[in-house]
C-alpha cells in the first residue's frame, strides 16, 4: 500500500473473510449485501475451490500489497508468471462480478500479457473459473473471492489499474432493494480512484433504470472532472469486444436493451 486512502464505502460491513468462513449464510445474515449468495451443493464447491485454489485464488487481507507485487512497471499476482523479461509489462484489469467468468476467460486467454484480476462472491462461479484456468494453463488470471466493495477498497493501492470492468451488475429491480445496488456513488468514486489517469471503466446493464441510476452518477464524478465519458451518452456496445454474458443474454431474450458506459480517468 502507498498509504493513499480512497473513501470509505459506507455500506461494505463484512468483517469476516469469505474464504474461511464455512456457513455461506454466516455472510448473508450479516447486512443488507449487493448479492445473495444461492449455489447448490456448495460443500463441494467449497472443496473444489481450497483443493484447486491455491495461489489462484487470493484471500482477503488489509493493509498489504503482498499478495500483488509490483516490480517496477510489472505487476505479479499468485502464480502469475514473472514477466520482468518482457518489453510490454502488460495490463492490470480488474473485473468485479464475473459470474460464470465468460468474459474474464475470453479476455485473459486473447490478451495473454496482460494481468485479469476477478473479485467474485459465488462459488461455483469461482469454481467454473478455475476449472477453465486450470485447463487452459492460464498463467494471468487470479480471483479473489469476497465482496468486491471490501476487496477493492482493502487491496488495492490507488492509481494502479488499467481498466476495470462490473458487467450486469444484479439490477435488484424491486424499489424497497435499490439500496443493495453494487453501482452506488460511494463504490463507483472507490473504482475511479483504483484506476491509473488513462485508466477506463466499463460498466454495462441491461435495466434501464438503473442505467439512468448509473449514468447519474457518472455524470456527478465526470463534473469533478474526475473522468470523461468516451461515449455521448452510453457507449456504443458492438465496439466492445467480449463475448455475451450469461446476464445479458438473459436480457436480450426478455427483450431489455443494453446500456454500455465507457470512461476514461482523468
Ligand atoms: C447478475 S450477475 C452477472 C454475472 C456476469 N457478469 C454476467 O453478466 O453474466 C452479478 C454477479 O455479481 C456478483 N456480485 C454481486 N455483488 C457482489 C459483490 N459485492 N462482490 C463480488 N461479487 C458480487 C454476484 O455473485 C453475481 O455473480
Amino acid at each position: 500500500m502507498t498509504g493513499k486512502k480512497t473513501k470509505p464505502v459506507a455500506t461494505a460491513k463484512i468483517s469476516k473473510d469469505i474464504n474461511s468462513s464455512n456457513k455461506e449464510g454466516d455472510v448473508a445474515k450479516k447486512q443488507l449485501n449487493s448479492y445473495t449468495i444461492r449455489s447448490r451443493n456448495s460443500t463441494a464447491k467449497h472443496k473444489f475451490i481450497s483443493t484447486h485454489g491455491g495461489g489462484l485464488v487470493v484471500n482477503y487481507q488489509t493493509g498489504t500489497t503482498n499478495w500483488l507485487k509490483r516490480l517496477g512497471n510489472i505487476t505479479i499476482a499468485g502464480i502469475v508468471q514473472d514477466k520482468a523479461d518482457l518489453d510490454d509489462p502488460g495490463k492490470l484489469v480488474v473485473e468485479i462480478g464475473f459470474g460464470g467468468g465468460d468474459v474474464l476467460v475470453s479476455q485473459a486467454l486473447s490478451r495473454p500479457l496482460d494481468l485479469f484480476i476477478g473479485i467474485e462472491v459465488y462459488p461455483t462461479g469461482i469454481a467454473r473459473v478455475l476449472k477453465k484456468i486450470k485447463d487452459n494453463n492460464m498463467t494471468n488470471v487470479s480471483l479473489i473471492q469476497h465482496d468486491a466493495l471490501e476487496a477493492l477498497r482493502d487491496m488495492f493501492e490507488d492509481d494502479i489499474l488499467d481498466e476495470i470492468r462490473v458487467l450486469f451488475p444484479d439490477p435488484w429491480p424491486k424499489k424497497k432493494h435499490h439500496k443493495r445496488r453494487l453501482l452506488k456513488e460511494d463504490f463507483v468514486r472507490t473504482m475511479v480512484a483504483k484506476l491509473k489517469k488513462g485508466g477506463v471503466m466499463h460498466l454495462a446493464t441491461d435495466w434501464q433504470e438503473y442505467a439512468e441510476e448509473i449514468m447519474d452518477v457518472l455524470t456527478t464524478i465526470e463534473k469533478d472532472k474526475l473522468i470523461k465519458n468516451l461515449f455521448e451518452g452510453y457507449a456504443d456496445g458492438r465496439q466492445m469486444s467480449r463475448p455475451i454474458t450469461k446476464f445479458e443474454q438473459k436480457g436480450l431474450n426478455e427483450g431489455r436493451q443494453i446500456y454500455e458506459f465507457l470512461f476514461v480517468k482523468l
